[in-house]
């Protein structure tokens, strides 16, 4: 049932992207941000899951599988293809980060649902990853920790017959006022959000092909900044300029480099950050008045590494459902 909005409380009006006016007396459906993903799961077999404590690849290691119920939660992604999907990246190589869960987990479904054969990687998800490499075909997924460089080489082993398609989508949020910000937090979140893509990006061009594509997730926070949100804007600003620079500088070999801003989209992230009355209100301003899901993200980003983007670069879509127009 439709239910109204009167008085947000408190935290609401001093958080952002919460942060974003919201008009009182809203009559909103909540509906939509209530949805759940259905109830199935498939998980590793315990005792498999036990004796294998290593960080190797998970695609060099088998796994015995069971599906049972699971409360809902964001592990129960549904293991389908989209419904959606042609087999426009056919015979296509795609490297995505953060893919395991979120929105990085719906960009690889999708770019495997249009043919791409799909590297990606985990950080602490490996349960989900194996998931995903198991009930998608053509998947591989590979651990790495954003905040430390050295994992980059291994994210890099399956690439060795190069690539097309590289998505850098994991990141972290950070809610500090500047008055709390260490130094410590300052290189993490900086390092995560922006040193790490950047290095992904210098290593991945020599092996990207002609018509190779760049898509670089960015946030709608770069130009809806709120209170708190200084290092998380800051590392995705910085990360649309690295967009921009790198478009201009691998366009003469025929690569496309965009990045895409999501607006409210219903990701363990998401909901971390905003309780269910925020997200209510943050439907009740967004032109098509809902929160994004993952899918719709991972449909832009399709269409960027997708052969209809080919005149688009050095650009930035905002996937937003209309939060701000
Ligand atoms: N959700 C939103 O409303 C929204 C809005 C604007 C922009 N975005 C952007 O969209 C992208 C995806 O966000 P999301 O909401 O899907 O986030 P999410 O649900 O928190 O998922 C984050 C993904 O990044 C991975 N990750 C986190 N820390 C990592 C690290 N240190 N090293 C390597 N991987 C790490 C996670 O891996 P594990 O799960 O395996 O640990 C996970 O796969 C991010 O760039 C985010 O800034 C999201």
């Amino acid at each position: 049932m439709p239910q109204s909005i009167r008085t947000a409380p408190q935290s609401i009006r001093t958080t952002p992207p919460s942060t974003l006016a919201v008009p009182q007396s809203i009559r909103v459906s909540q509906q939509s941000i209530r949805e759940r993903r259905n109830q199935s799961e498939l998980r590793p077999n315990r005792s498999e899951a036990r004796s294998d404590q290593s960080s190797a690849p998970l695609s060099i290691r088998a796994a015995a599988w069971s599906i049972r119920g699971a409360p809902q939660s964001f592990k129960t992604r549904r293991c389908a293809a989209p419904s959606v999907g042609g087999m426009t990246l056919r015979g296509k190589t795609a490297l995505v980060t953060g893919g395991s869960r979120g929105i990085g987990r719906a960009i690889v479904e999708r770019l495997a649902a249009d043919g791409a054969r799909v590297v990606f990687t985990y950080h602490t998800g490996k349960d989900a990853a194996a998931e995903i490499m198991s009930c998608v075909p053509g998947t591989v997924a590979v651990q790495a920790d954003q905040a430390d460089l050295e994992t980059l080489d291994a994210m890099f082993e399956p690439l060795d017959d190069g690539l097309d398609i590289l998505v850098n989508n994991a990141a972290v949020s950070s809610q500090i006022p500047i008055a709390d910000i260490t130094e410590a937090e300052f290189d993490r979140v900086l390092t995560i959000n922006t040193k790490f893509p950047l290095m992904v990006i210098r290593r991945a061009a020599p092996l990207l092909r002609s018509g190779g594509r760049i898509i670089n997730v960015s946030t709608l926070n770069t130009v809806v900044p709120g209170p708190g949100l200084a290092l998380y804007c800051a590392s995705k600003a910085a990360l649309e300029q690295v967009t921009a620079v790198a478009a201009r500088e691998l366009g003469p070999r025929g690569i496309t480099v965009n990045s895409v801003s999501p607006g409210a989209t219903d990701t363990p992230m998401f909901r971390a950050a905003n309780p269910p009355a925020v997200a209510a209100q943050m439907a009740a301003i967004t032109a098509l008045q809902r929160v994004g899901t993952p899918d719709d993200v991972a449909s832009v980003v399709a269409f960027l590494a997708g052969p209809d983007s080919g005149w688009l670069t050095g650009g930035n879509l905002r996937a937003t459902g209309g939060l701000i127009v």
